[in-house]
C-alpha cells in the first residue's frame, strides 16, 4: 500500500472509503463533523441510537449514497478523550489499524483518512501523521509463509492522508516518512521471526542484513567462524560448534564513516536461529517457539533499517551474533570451561543458557566502538516471562540511570513496554564457579537477575542496558496493529525511538 499526503477537505474526497474518527461520548467535531454534516447527521443518529459510542476499536460504516463523493465512510472509535491525553499515539495507531482492516475487508482500493489525533486530539501534525501511517501499515501485516493454497487477500493500494491546511503538508510528510520507515523495519523483523529455522539460518540473516545495508546505505561486515576464532570468541563458538549450520557475526553500521564527530550507540541482538537447549535438552513444549530465539537480532536489523532510512544524526552500530543451539558429537556440554574474547573464563552449567554466551562476545566486541551507550535485546529467559507475563512487558536492566530513563521514555512513546528490574550484587553469588571466573547460569531462583548479572562480566563501558524480550517476540497480542498469532516485531519501534530521542538531545 502506498501512502500519499494530500491537502484538502476529506468530505470532498472521492476515495472508495474515507476514514474519520470519534472520541467516546463526544459529539462529532472538526473533519468528522464536516463529513457528518455532508451525511445529513447520519453519524449523530448512530450515536443517539447507541449503535456507536466511540469506544476504542469500534468501527462503523456509513453509505453517503451520493451525498458525498466517497463511496463509504468508515468511522473509528478513539476511546475516551481523558485516556487519550496519556496514550494518544497508541490510540491513534490502534484506530488507524482497525480502520484500514475494515477498508481491506470491504475491498476498498483507494482509501483516504484524516490524521487521527491532530487538531482537537492535541497531537502535533507530525506525530499524528507518523502514528496514523505506522498503524495503517502494520495493521495490514500478514505472513503467508510457505502456503501454496488460498490467494492472499487483496490490500488497499493507496492510503491518502488528508491534511486540511496546505502549510501543514511538510510536517505531515515528515511524519508519514518516519512512520513508513519504522513500519518497514518492523515488517522485516516480523518476517524474519516468522520464518522457519531451516530457512532463517545465520547465513540467511547475514544475507538479509546485506540487502538492508544496500537499501538504506549502511556499512556491513559479516564475520565467519575463522574470523571469530581469530578474535577468540570462545563463548559464541562453544554454542555454534554443535551445529552443522555455521554461525555468523553481523555488524551493521549507520554513519560509519562519520563515527568520530557523532555519539556512538551500539545495539546488540541475540540471534539463536534455533534453540533446542543443547544437551540440556528442552522438552517439546519448551522448544515449540524456539525458531523465534533470534528475535533480538531481527529487531536490531529492523531498527538499523529504520534508522538508516531516517538518516538519524548519530553513529549507530548493530551487532547480531547468530548461531544454532544443537546436539551433536561436537556440541558443548555442561562442566566444560570456555574463554570469552575478553579473557573471562566461563563454566558451562546449562547448555540451554546459550543466548548469554553469544551476547558475551558481542558485548565485548561493542567495546571497540567506544560507545556512549550499548543496549542489548534478547529472548533470554523464561524467568522474565514468569515475572512479567507473556506479551505484557520486557524486562529492563541498566548500569546507567539516564540510559534507563531514555529507554523508558521510548517504551512509553511506542507502547513497547519495559519494566525495570534490579542488578542486585547478590545475584553474583548464584553464578560463582568453582572452576572458572563465572558460571553461565544460576540456581532455580532469580533466573532473570542472574542472566543480566552474567552479561555484566563482558561490559567495559559506563552505559549499558539489557532488554529481556522473552515472551514479547511471538504470540497473540490483542492489538490491531500486531495482527495474527505470529511475530510482533517487538523492539524495532522501541530501539528506533530511543535512538531518535538520543539524536535530539
Ligand atoms: N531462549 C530461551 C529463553 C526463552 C524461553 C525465550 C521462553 C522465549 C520463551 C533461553 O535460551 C533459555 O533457554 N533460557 C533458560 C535459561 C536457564 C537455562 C538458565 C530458561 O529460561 O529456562
Ligand atoms: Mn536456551
Ligand atoms: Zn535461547
Amino acid at each position: 500500500m502506498d501512502l500519499k499526503v494530500v491537502a484538502g477537505a476529506i468530505q470532498a474526497s472521492d476515495a472508495d472509503a474515507i476514514v474519520v474518527n470519534l472520541f467516546e461520548g463526544v459529539q462529532p467535531g472538526g473533519a468528522t463533523k464536516a463529513v457528518d454534516d455532508g451525511l445529513g447527521g447520519a453519524m449523530r443518529d448512530l450515536i443517539e441510537g447507541g449503535d456507536f459510542t466511540g469506544q476504542a476499536g469500534q468501527v462503523a460504516v456509513l453509505y453517503p449514497r451520493g451525498a458525498l463523493p466517497a463511496r463509504r465512510v468508515i468511522v473509528v472509535g478513539l476511546g475516551p478523550r481523558d485516556d487519550f491525553a496519556t496514550g494518544a499515539a497508541e490510540a491513534v495507531r490502534r484506530a488507524a489499524a482497525s480502520a484500514i482492516q475494515k477498508a481491506r475487508d470491504l475491498k476498498a482500493r483507494r482509501v483516504a483518512s484524516i490524521l487521527h489525533g491532530a487538531g482537537a486530539g492535541g497531537l502535533s501534525v507530525e506525530v499524528a501523521a507518523q502514528a496514523t501511517a505506522e498503524g495503517s501499515l502494520l495493521g495490514l501485516y500478514t505472513y503467508r509463509g510457505q502456503k501454496t493454497d488460498e490467494a492472499p487477500e487483496a490490500l488497499p493500494q493507496v492510503l491518502e492522508l488528508m491534511i486540511f491546511e496546505e502549510r501543514d503538508v511538510p510536517a505531515t510528510q515528515r511524519g508519514v516518512d518516519a512512520g513508513s520507515a519504522i513500519a518497514a523495519g518492523t515488517t522485516l523483523t516480523r518476517d524474519l521471526v516468522n520464518l522457519p529455522p531451516n530457512i532463517c539460518t545465520p547465513a540467511y540473516l547475514a544475507q538479509v542484513a546485506g540487502q538492508v545495508a544496500g537499501e538504506v546505505g549502511l556499512r556491513i561486515e559479516v564475520l565467519e567462524r575463522k574470523q571469530m576464532e581469530a578474535l577468540k570468541m570462545g563463548a559464541l563458538l562453544a554454542v555454534a560448534q554443535g551445529s552443522d549450520t555455521p554461525p555468523r557475526f553481523i555488524v551493521l553500521e549507520h554513519n560509519g564513516g562519520r563515527g568520530r564527530e557523532l555519539d556512538t550507540i551500539v545495539l546488540v541482538g541475540k540471534g539463536v536461529t534455533f534453540d533446542t537447549g543443547g544437551y540440556v535438552l528442552k522438552p517439546q513444549e519448551g522448544m515449540n517457539d524456539m525458531k523465534t530465539d533470534m528475535a533480538g537480532a531481527a529487531a536490531v536489523i529492523g531498527a538499523l533499517r529504520a534508522i538508516g532510512a531516517l538518516g538519524v544524526e548519530l553513529h549507530v552500530v548493530g551487532l547480531a551474533p547468530a548461531a544454532d543451539n544443537m546436539i551433536s558429537g561436537h556440541a558443548y556440554r555442561p562442566q566444560e570451561v570456555v574463554t570469552a574474547s575478553n579473557g573471562v573464563t566461563i563454566e558451562i552449567h546449562s547448555t540451554d543458557a546459550e543466548g548469554r554466551m553469544l551476547l558475551a562476545d558481542a558485548l565485548v566486541y561493542a567495546g571497540r566502538f567506544q560507545p556512549a551507550a550499548v543496549v542489548d535485546i534478547a529472548t533470554l529467559t523464561g524467568a522474565c516471562v514468569t515475572a512479567l507475563g507473556k506479551g505484557v512487558a520486557a524486562g529492563l536492566f541498566s548500569t546507567d540511570d539516564a540510559l534507563r530513563e531514555r529507554l523508558l521514555a521510548a517504551a512509553a512513546a511506542t507502547a513497547e513496554k519495559l519494566w525495570p528490574l534490579p542488578l542486585f550484587p547478590e545475584y553474583e553469588k548464584s553464578i560463582e564457579s568453582q572452576t572458572a571466573d563465572v558460571k553461565n547460569s544460576g540456581g532455580r531462583t532469580g533466573g532473570v537477575g542472574s542472566s543480566a548479572t552474567f552479561l555484566k562480566h563482558f561490559v567495559a563501558y559506563p552505559a549499558w542496558a539489557h532488554v529481556d524480550m522473552a515472551g514479547m517476540a511471538f504470540g497473540d497480542q490483542d492489538n490491531p496493529y500486531v495482527p495474527g498469532k505470529g511475530a510482533t516485531g517487538f523492539g524495532v519501534r522501541l530501539l528506533t525511538e530511543f535512538v531518535r530521542g538520543w539524536a535530539q538531545q
